[in-house]
């Protein structure tokens, strides 16, 4: 079976639904090829930070409602070393503006809801994604769907289909360079029932290694512990976690974690990556596919919304305009801000985690670094700058 479209996006995570809606928006027609069922998309646990240029996106859209009533608005973080927590004032330093705390599959709720509700087409559990023809004006996408050999006509393809995608390897390879960073330790995340132990994240640097406190609801907190990236969850026993979690977080003062059941645990890898450039002839990629960071900055969830603004606008003014210009310059503006941010979550890293081979000069130069960062208003700003959100612009 044949279909047209005049934008064949792949994927449906915040890059590839976001980029829908914001195409439908203006009167340019996509349709959305997922590989995962429409559950698994919308029960995945993954980032939950969103900055303040994501926040105001979602609600110019009309897609806030539900992120404004049940995300939390954070006004600042807590950096803890040495037994003492130091709260960097975000919104004190960034001009009032603030992170909003609400759970990435929460978003893809809203957003496939808003997209189905306006006669959009996302196909769920589609098979076998390939590309064909993307250096032409006419690119193709093929796929199985229920059972069907499917045939997608496309004036552009949109590649949102994650780290682990399909639509990069459409990239010829004399043409792309790869950088990779990978980081010798990986996170053991966990959500547990209990009310938060805190009103603003908590990132923890302690000789054992880092811990974060996170939250996703009054009910439901979310923590991070650093750990051997090979290491197996069936090791972490719960009393070991939480053990962990005390002894990390531990402060000289009256604070407490309050602790309850985990319901779920698994461990993450870390790693850098980007792919450059994010264009090649009518393939245009967004997202985790093109680019990677350590989550300690937050940041994987906002790039992906940047990536695609500047991708729908730049189609828009194609399609309004015939004007190519932005589209031709598409990778060089992103990636000027997919720097910024591997950067910045890189170092946030790098001062935050306990390296397995560092030495004593190693660790002299972390603390440095946190003191400087806590007790310098400019130190502290640069943080903030960054942790809330550079301008889409940058
Ligand atoms: N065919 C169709 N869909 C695919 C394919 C494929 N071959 N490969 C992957 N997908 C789908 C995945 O199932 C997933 O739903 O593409 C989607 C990609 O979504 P994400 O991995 O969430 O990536 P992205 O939209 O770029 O979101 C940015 O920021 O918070 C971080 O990593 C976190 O997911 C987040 C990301
Ligand atoms: C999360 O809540 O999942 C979270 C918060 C802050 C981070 C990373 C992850 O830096």
């Amino acid at each position: 079976m044949n279909m047209r479209t005049q934008v064949g996006i792949i994927g449906a995570g915040p890059a590839g639904l976001l980029l829908s809606l914001l195409l439908a928006r203006e009167g340019i027609d996509s349709i959305v090829l997922e590989s995962r069922s429409r559950e698994e998309v919308e029960t995945t646990i993954r980032a939950g930070v969103l900055e303040q240029g994501t926040v105001n996106l979602l609600m110019e859209m009309g897609l806030g409602e539900r992120m404004q009533r049940e995300g939390a608005v954070h006004h600042g973080i807590e950096l803890r070393f040495d037994g003492e927590g130091h709260r960097i004032p975000l919104s004190e330093l960034t001009n009032g503006r603030t992170i909003t705390l609400y759970p990435q599959h929460e978003v893809l709720r809203d957003l496939i809801a808003a997209r189905l509700n306006h006669g959009g087409h996302i196909l769920f559990n589609v098979k076998d994604v390939q590309l064909f023809d993307v250096s032409s004006h006419q690119p193709r996408l093929q796929f199985v769907h229920e059972h069907e050999q499917m045939e997608l006509q496309c004036d552009f393809i949109a590649g949102c289909d994650g780290f682990h995608g399909v639509s990069r390897a459409s990239l010829p390879e004399a043409i792309q360079t790869v950088f990779t960073r990978f980081y010798p330790f990986g996170w053991l995340g966990i959500l547990m029932q209990a009310p938060p132990s805190s009103q603003e994240l908590i990132y923890a640097y302690s000789e054992r290694g880092f811990a974060l406190v996170s939250t996703r609801s009054p009910e439901l907190q979310r923590m991070y512990l650093q750990c051997d990236p090979n290491d197996d969850i069936a090791h972490w026993s719960d009393e070991m976690i939480l053990e962990e979690l005390q002894l990390r977080l531990a402060t000289r003062g009256q604070w407490q974690l309050r602790i309850g059941p985990i319901i779920q645990k698994s461990i993450l890898a870390m790693r850098s990556f980007v792919i450059e450039p994010m264009q090649y002839g009518r393939l245009f990629l967004a997202g985790d596919v093109a680019h990677i960071v350590p989550p300690t900055g937050a940041k994987g969830l906002n790039l992906a919304v940047a990536d695609v603004r500047h991708l729908a606008h730049a189609l828009t003014l194609f399609y309004k305009e015939e004007r190519t210009d932005l589209l031709e310059a598409y990778s060089t503006t992103c990636l000027r801000r997919v720097w910024r941010a591997e950067h910045f979550s890189w170092w946030m890293t790098s001062m935050l985690h306990r390296f397995p081979d560092d030495d004593p000069f190693q660790q002299r130069m972390q603390r440095a670094q946190l003191e400087y960062t806590v007790r310098s208003r400019a130190a502290a700003a640069s943080l903030a700058e960054n942790y809330v959100g550079l301008p889409f612009e940058w």
